[in-house]
């Protein structure tokens, strides 16, 4: 009996990936899975119906049979309460779910007894890192917030020499220099600006660098005993973020990425260093989905304050839909191979450290234990 394999179309509003693309459907039928893909799901994103047929996947429009007749539910977003109401137990989903959003999307998923492994808890070590979609996300998130900066932004980026004259770069500014604000670097640098990077890491310094961009530090050796880092001193740290409002100031556009695992995300930008920015400056908060880094966001909305416009674009990823889903899927594929066996068959061992870390739910018990502290906590 092969394995059984159900793409549904995305439901949450605004979502326009899909999970699976035909490139990936491809080698996972050729290795004996059924794969049910329901009419229309990749077309949001590029993906027309033909290519996943040609693919040789199955297309589907009856979602009771998608979702109640399966192993495998491979989705973006987490499954919503119909979608849930129509699955068996034991039925394996495998999606982005951040639980800490979809506290009630979760208590129905253990009761209903679900098996649900929640990719954004992946542990980042480098065997998962084919599979790590909070990686493959960030990337097209990093780009688009660069590209979103550039459009609200009354300048050109690069430096011209015209015959109307000289137009001087753009300066930007990316808070936060893991991968989406390495991204933004990159593709900001790609369209001429002059970028600096920041981030409370120091290793980023090197990456930040090494696009071409200068990466704002305080010149002291904060080097201690054995080559670790000591904490800087409180006065270090008031001179450090000087330096970084000064930046603010200074910059045409700011991007800010800087985000704390499972917690809200850091207020860099207040509202007197926005006032300090020159009119026409442009914010671009990618962390508004955790609640912003710039005090002024707006989750979901482009506002104007102090005469700068700040953009709280939420999903971006699914702005750039089609290579999201490929990267995603890529990603999906990658993990697929430890869910199912050579002989196609399903595990039901999940002792792996790549399973045990991203398993969130099993036979209606919470694997996860923040999660768990919040469901208990909320009743
Ligand atoms: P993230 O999305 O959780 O955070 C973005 C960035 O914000 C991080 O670089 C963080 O240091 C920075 N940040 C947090 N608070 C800040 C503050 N107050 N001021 C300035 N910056 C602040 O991070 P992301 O992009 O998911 O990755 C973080 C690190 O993990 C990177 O070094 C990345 O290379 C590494 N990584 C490792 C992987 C692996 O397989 N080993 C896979 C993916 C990422």
């Amino acid at each position: 009996m092969p394995v059984q394999i159900s793409v549904p179309k995305e439901v949450t509003a605004g979502e326009r990936r899909v999970a699976l693309v035909p490139d990936v459907v491809k080698p996972l039928t050729k290795g004996g899975a059924q794969i049910r893909v329901e009419a229309g799901a990749g077309l949001p994103a590029g993906y027309p119906d033909d290519g996943f047929t040609a693919a040789g996947a199955i297309l589907g429009s009856d979602r009771s049979e998608l979702f109640g007749n399966t192993q495998i539910v491979l989705k973006i977003q987490p499954p919503s309460a119909e979608e849930i109401a129509a699955m068996k137990p034991g039925t394996v989903v495998v999606a982005l779910v951040n639980a800490s959003r979809n506290l009630d999307l979760v208590r129905r998923m253990r009761d209903a007894k679900l098996t649900v492994f929640a990719l954004e808890l992946l542990p980042r070590i480098t065997r998962a890192q084919s599979m790590d979609v909070l990686s493959s996300q960030a990337t097209v998130a990093g780009y688009r917030a660069t590209l979103i900066g550039a459009e609200l932004s009354p300048k050109f980026l690069p430096m011209l020499t015209t015959a109307a004259g000289t137009i001087r770069p753009a300066k930007v500014l990316v808070l936060g220099a893991g991968v989406a604000g390495l991204m933004a670097v990159a593709t900001a640098k790609r369209l001429g600006a002059l970028v600096e990077g920041y981030d409370v890491r120091r290793a980023a310094g090197e990456q930040v660098r090494s696009l071409g961009a200068k990466f704002l530090e305080l010149q002291i050796n904060a080097e201690a005993a054995g080559g670790y880092a000591r904490e800087l001193t409180d006065d270090e740290k008031k001179q450090e973020a000087a330096m970084v409002a000064k930046a603010v100031s200074e910059a045409d556009i700011v991007i800010t990425t800087a985000a704390v695992p499972g917690r809200r995300a850091p207020i860099l930008v207040r509202d007197d260093m926005v006032s300090k920015m020159r009119p026409g400056s442009v914010i671009v908060d990618l962390a508004a989905e955790t609640g912003g880094n710039c005090e002024l966001t707006k989750p979901g909305e482009t506002i104007v304050a102090h005469d700068v416009t700040i953009a709280g674009p939420l999903n971006l990823p699914s702005q750039l839909a089609f290579h999201a889903s490929q990267m995603y899927a890529k990603n999906v594929q990658s993990f697929l191979t430890l869910l199912i066996t050579k002989d196609g068959a399903l595990v039901t061992d999940y002792s792996d450290e790549i399973l045990a870390g991203s398993l969130l739910l099993t036979a209606g018990e919470v694997r996860h234990k923040p999660t768990a502290d919040l469901l208990a906590g909320g009743k």
